[in-house]
């Protein structure tokens, strides 16, 4: 299975791994300097009590007594966060007051104060034992008071603290994902417009991309590209050269068979010879033909298209000029051939060797496919926005399902006779792409015949 990435997961993962990683280790580090602060302040309180406790440490008849009024004591026992409980034990470690049962520091101690924990009627808890002495200054000794509390209360606060840190470092990293994965959107806006520039090119454009409005980082990926386009309009138009002058070149060998071929013809005494001459005459003008369509088409395709500069011109006098030159060949043919176009001039920006090649085809096409004693019109309708140019005929007509094929190179109609080399409608498809002309084929009015049309963009 492939993997499909894109620039913004992938930049989403090496920033949200990480953060997530560090988020994790900052929550553990703050659990425990959570729980350091929470013991402290826990500590300092069980001191405090203590110390409280030892303070109504009193000595009456000799008997040591201490001297809890009624409020502190439910005060001890009755605390909002967890009860403590303590235990006071005299000089000779003998029972004073608390409960008995809670453990006292195993191994009497010199220190005034120490910290331990313990475990206490099943619980784990931590207790401080403060030594106080019965009357300073005097050998009575010290008694020792123990106060100690649950140590759950202690990790429940921790927690408690460890939340209100984390759940905001939390969405903090979320936070920062979402900010990355709006801010790289909006980072590779040029390389959509980029996109949509390559996009909504035609195949003939092979001019630089604009690399000005792409970020640093994707320039010279614009600029290879470019070079690598520069590098493919010259093979290109290298290419097409080579196909103009290999058919510029068979030219002149082609005429001279040809003018042999006839003076051959007009010598030959037997039928036989003749028949072959006749032949041989038919397939030279054929492949005379050929020759002068693929220098057409070489001259039409995009590699050549600087040799032919665009110019305002009037479509309506090229279109009437280049039909009247076909009205021989229509009147060979007993074909009435008609133009119909506005006297007044109708400019568009087009190259005129080129457009009379455009026409020269379409009418081609509509005198030699259409029987004798049929009509042919070719018109020039001006629009708003457009030039239209149509050719329609009486003749066979093109069936729907053909009418994309047909502008294919060398594909020819079967039954269509055998004159064409199939080169004629893709010349005139190359010729109006490069003029920017939309071409549609359809049948002619009423549904008889053939209608091609040819929407030029007006010249402002
Ligand atoms: N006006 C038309 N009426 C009927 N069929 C047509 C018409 N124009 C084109 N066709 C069909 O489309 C095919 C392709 O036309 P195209 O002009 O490309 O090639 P061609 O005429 O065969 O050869 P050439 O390169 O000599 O023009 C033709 O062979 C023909 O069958
Ligand atoms: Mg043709």
């Amino acid at each position: 299975m492939r993997k499909i990435r894109t620039l913004r997961s992938q930049l989403i993962a090496w920033l949200a791994v990480p953060l997530l990683v560090l988020w994790s280790l900052s929550t553990v580090v703050d659990y425990d300097v959570a729980r350091r602060f929470v013991d402290l302040a826990y500590d300092r309180q069980l001191l405090e009590a203590a110390l409280d406790i030892g303070r109504q440490v009193k000595v009456a008849d000799n008997r040591i007594y201490v001297d809890l009024p009624e409020v502190a004591l439910q005060m001890l026992q009755t605390r909002e966060i967890d009860r403590l409980y303590y235990l006071v034990t005299g000089p000779e470690n003998e029972f004073i007051t608390g409960e008995p049962d809670l453990p006292a520091l195993s191994d009497p101690t010199t220190d005034r104060v120490r910290y331990y924990d313990e475990e206490y009627r099943g619980q784990l808890i931590r207790a401080v034992a403060v030594r106080v002495p019965v009357q300073p200054g005097s050998a009575r000794g010290a008694v020792m008071i123990h106060v100690a509390e649950r140590l759950t209360i202690r990790a429940d606060s921790a927690r408690q603290l460890i939340f209100g840190m984390v759940l905001p470092q939390a969405l903090l990293v979320f936070a920062t994902a979402l900010a990355v994965w709006y801010g790289v959107g909006r980072g590779l806006k040029p390389l959509a417009s980029l996109r949509q520039e390559i996009e909504s090119r035609s195949h003939r454009d092979l001019s630089a991309l604009p690399e000005a409005q792409a970020p640093n980082e994707v320039q010279p990926l614009i600029r290879a590209m470019n070079d690598l386009l520069a590098r493919l309009s010259a093979a290109l138009a290298s290419q097409q050269r080579f196909i103009a002058d290999a058919a510029h070149q068979l030219r002149t060998p082609l005429a001279g068979i040809k003018t042999q071929t006839e003076l051959a013809l007009r010598n030959a005494q037997s039928d036989e010879v003749q028949a072959t001459l006749r032949q041989l005459h038919t397939a030279t003008e054929q492949t005379t033909r050929l020759v002068n369509q693929l220098l057409s088409l070489a001259r039409a395709e995009p590699g050549a298209r600087r040799e032919h500069a665009t110019e305002p011109l009037d479509l309506g006098a090229l279109a009437r000029n280049t039909t009247t030159e076909w009205v021989p060949r229509a009147l060979e043919r007993n074909i009435d051939l008609g133009f119909d176009g506005p006297d007044a001039a109708v400019k568009i920006d087009g190259n005129a060797f080129l457009l009379k090649e455009l026409l020269n085809n379409v009418l081609d096409n509509a005198i030699r496919y259409t029987q004798r004693g049929g009509q042919v019109t070719v018109r020039v309708v001006p629009d708003t926005r457009t030039v239209k140019l149509a050719v329609e005929d009486t003749g066979p007509g093109i069936p729907a399902r053909e009418r994309e094929r047909v502008f294919e190179r060398f594909y020819r109609l079967l039954g269509g006779g055998s004159e064409g080399c199939g080169l004629g409608l893709a010349i005139v498809r190359e010729i109006a792409q490069s003029h920017g002309a939309e071409i549609t084929l359809d049948a002619g009015p009423n549904g008889v015949g053939t209608a091609v049309q040819i929407a030029f963009p007006r010249a402002t």
